[in-house]
């Protein structure tokens, strides 16, 4: 598989104006902050946007016209991220997304989309990929902080069960589509859900396609605090920018000690989760769901 963003890239040591998160937070661009991002490197990523400061590597989803839906490229260029942001020297890491949408998880186009020669390999790149990317979550030694700015769909709601921090806007809701889809949950939300929040609300989710808000999602246990839209970001980055201070490696090996007692359980889960899926993308169900997804628009 070819890996995406391996070569030399540059950190950007400036922010780009159109991203809302950073423009809601002026002490994030101030000189003093500036002197602390990274300005080596090349960033070339086509999907994302990386960003360094305050001890934080936060990074952007960014296809908004997409409803910044992962891609192939998206899946391996996120990975490629977790990896450089696990030997930066930031504290933690934060996953947000660019404009109205979190994520609407996977892009329903790769499906359709033949990648390689045969059926079996593209489904076998295309689940390959998003298994790649679940595991480097699963195996992610620093703190791992979602912030959740709007709608999380799909994939993009499940893998939130392996953050360790899950802060959201008022805004953002919380939805799995899978049997809408013919598809089946992924991320370890099989095994992370139902421990989160219970076998019937996990049931209603995964199988049922319940909608959760930001309010539910908190009282079930899977996002960590709501915030008001308006305040979101500065009053989640002013809480990471103080939980940065805290020493690096102390946290690491708290994180560890948390969580690796489950992480071989959740490798398997991951495994068990991509085997059912690589049976079952390119079922009759699957398709025609997604086929008709896209023709939705030219029936208006
Ligand atoms: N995969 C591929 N394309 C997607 C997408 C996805 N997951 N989510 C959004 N898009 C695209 C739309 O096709 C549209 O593209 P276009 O402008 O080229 O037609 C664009 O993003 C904007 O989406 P649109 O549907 O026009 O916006 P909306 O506000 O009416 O609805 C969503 C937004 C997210 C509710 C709707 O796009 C949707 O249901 N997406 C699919 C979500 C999904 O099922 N994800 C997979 C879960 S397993």
């Amino acid at each position: 598989m070819t890996e995406v963003g391996h070569s030399p890239r540059k950190y950007k040591n400036n922010f780009n104006k159109q991203d809302q998160n950073v423009r809601l937070v002026p002490h994030m661009v101030s000189s003093e902050s500036a002197k602390q991002s990274r300005t080596s490197g090349h960033s070339n990523y086509q999907t994302i946007e990386v960003f360094h400061l305050d001890k934080i590597t936060k990074i952007v989803l960014k296809r908004p016209e997409k409803k910044n839906a992962f891609s192939v490229e998206m899946y391996k260029e996120v990975g490629s991220a977790l990896d450089e942001a696990a030997q930066d020297d930031s504290v933690l890491t934060v996953i947000t997304g660019h404009g109205d949408y979190f994520s609407s998880g996977n892009d329903l186009s790769n499906a359709l989309r033949p990648i390689k020669e045969s059926v079996e390999e593209t489904t076998m790149e295309l689940t390959g990929v998003v298994k790649i990317l679940v595991c480097k979550v699963i195996d992610f030694p620093k703190p791992l902080v979602a912030m959740v700015n709007g709608p999380a769909i799909g994939i993009a709601t499940t893998i939130l069960g392996l953050f360790d921090l899950v802060y959201a806007s008022e805004k953002a809701t919380f939805n799995t589509p899978f049997s809408k889809l013919g598809q089946h949950p992924e991320g370890c939300s099989s095994y992370t859900f139902p421990k989160i929040m219970g076998l019937g609300k996990a049931t209603e989710v995964l199988l049922f396609n319940k909608t959760l808000t930001a309010q539910e999602a908190c009282s079930v246990g899977l996002v960590t605090e709501v915030f008001p839209d308006a305040t979101f970001q500065q009053e989640v980055w002013s809480r990471l920018r103080n939980y940065a201070t805290l020493p690096k490696t102390c946290l690491a090996l708290s994180k560890e000690l948390i969580r690796n007692v489950e992480k071989e359980k959740l490798h398997y889960v991951c495994e068990k989760e991509f085997e059912l899926l690589a049976k079952r993308v390119n079922s009759e169900d699957a398709i025609n769901a997604i086929k008709e997804f896209f023709q939705r628009k030219s029936k208006l």
